[in-house]
């Protein structure tokens, strides 16, 4: 495999809108994106007989089934689900109540802040340092929406639920946005989502979830959010007939059911293995005075390295076949820092390889 030299500027990977998935040119092996492998195959054959179908518009029965679902796999009640087009809808949405002061604690993804704004809220990022702890965040006292990622795309860190239900105040939201929560682990016990609180569903909370990223399904656009039933109602007031497709409502319902959370649990305990083997890889891969740095402790589906050059070390992990996520645009972080997807080990070995070529490349020539 080879590639020709980048002619994108260094510039352009400081632009606020600028999505991780262009790291991911065709022919590279791909740790920039952070979506799974997929669809597997129970949730492909589920869309493929809905397939002959769709000349009918979605049926009650397709938004019962997915509704039902998901509030099952949660343990919560029917209206407390509004099902979405994708958990990044789910920030659109929130404009619906007309926020008078947005907090977003950052680093974390870009979309909020995007539509947000563009939806005219006043916003404010509540810019964390590293090691990222969410009990730092200074928020203003008169947000009435707070949005926080858990785990945090792309500092991976995940935050401890008591640290985020101190946010709430009289008055306002606190958004969580949990699209990776189903891929994470307590490290000790092995339990599932041990920061989650989509089964809690405490006062003044609203969680975003995504089945995007773990089914491999992020052309097809289907997530859900979970708030209070008056919540939902605002959030979902003036909503178009039909807003999710027949094969979103399906695959809703399947990755949800028992057959997903099968597959979910079984992803989440080999994502971890294969994690712990990349941090350690990556940890043993450079001379200490290359200052390779492996930040915080990572709990997502990515970990998030910090090099003094990070746009030169994407370069040339390019020109070696490999696109990595530059973390130049998020709020908070910069050039220095680089998200890996974690994925096998032969794929995180050779990455790895590449990375330790280059450092020691460099450090024979300065
Ligand atoms: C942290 C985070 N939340 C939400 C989303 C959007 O997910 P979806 O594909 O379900 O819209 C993304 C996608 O990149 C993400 O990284």
């Amino acid at each position: 495999m080879s590639v020709g030299r980048s002619t994108v500027s260094r510039n352009a990977f400081f632009a606020p809108g600028r999505h991780g998935d262009c790291d991911a040119e065709p022919g590279l092996i791909d740790f920039a994106v952070n979506v799974q492998p997929g669809p597997p195959s129970f949730v492909a054959e589920a869309l493929r007989s809905r397939i002959d179908g769709l000349a009918a518009y979605p049926t009650d029965d397709d938004e019962r089934r997915a509704l039902t679902a998901v509030a099952a796999a949660h343990g919560r009640t029917v209206d407390e689900v509004l099902l979405l087009e994708g958990a990044a809808e789910g920030f659109e949405v929130l404009a619906r109540l007309r926020p008078r002061h947005v907090a977003l604690i950052e680093p974390s993804f870009t979309e909020p802040e995007r539509v947000l704004r563009a939806a005219g809220a006043r916003c404010t990022s509540v810019t964390l340092a590293p090691p990222w702890r969410v009990s730092q965040a200074r928020v203003p006292d008169d947000a009435d929406l707070v949005i926080v990622g858990n785990p945090t795309n792309p500092t991976s860190v995940l935050h401890p639920r008591a640290e985020i239900l101190a946010l709430r105040r009289p008055g306002r939201l606190v958004v969580v946005d949990e699209a990776f929560a189903d891929l994470t682990l307590d490290p000790d016990s092995g339990v599932r989502e041990p920061e989650s609180l989509a089964g809690m569903l405490p006062d003044g909370v609203i969680v975003i979830r995504s089945i995007t990223k773990t089914f491999g399904l992020a052309g097809l656009r289907a997530g859900y959010l979970l708030a209070a039933p008056e919540t939902i109602a605002r959030l979902s007031a003036g909503r178009r007939h039909w807003p999710l497709g027949t094969l979103a409502l399906t695959a809703l319902a399947a990755c949800v059911g028992p057959v997903g959370e099968r597959y979910a649990a079984d992803l989440a305990v080999r994502i971890a293995e294969d994690r712990t083997h990349l941090v350690e890889s990556l940890r043993a891969a450079g001379p200490a005075e290359a200052g390779l740095e492996v930040t915080a402790e990572p709990r997502a589906p990515y970990v998030l390295i910090r090099v003094p050059d990070g746009l030169a070390l994407k370069e040339a992990l390019r020109t070696r076949g490999f696109g990595v996520r530059s973390c130049a645009n998020f709020t908070g972080l910069g050039p220095e820092y680089l998200r890996l997807a974690v994925r096998s080990p032969d794929r995180s070995a050779a990455l790895v390889r590449a990375v330790q070529d280059v450092l020691e490349t460099e450090g024979d020539r300065s």
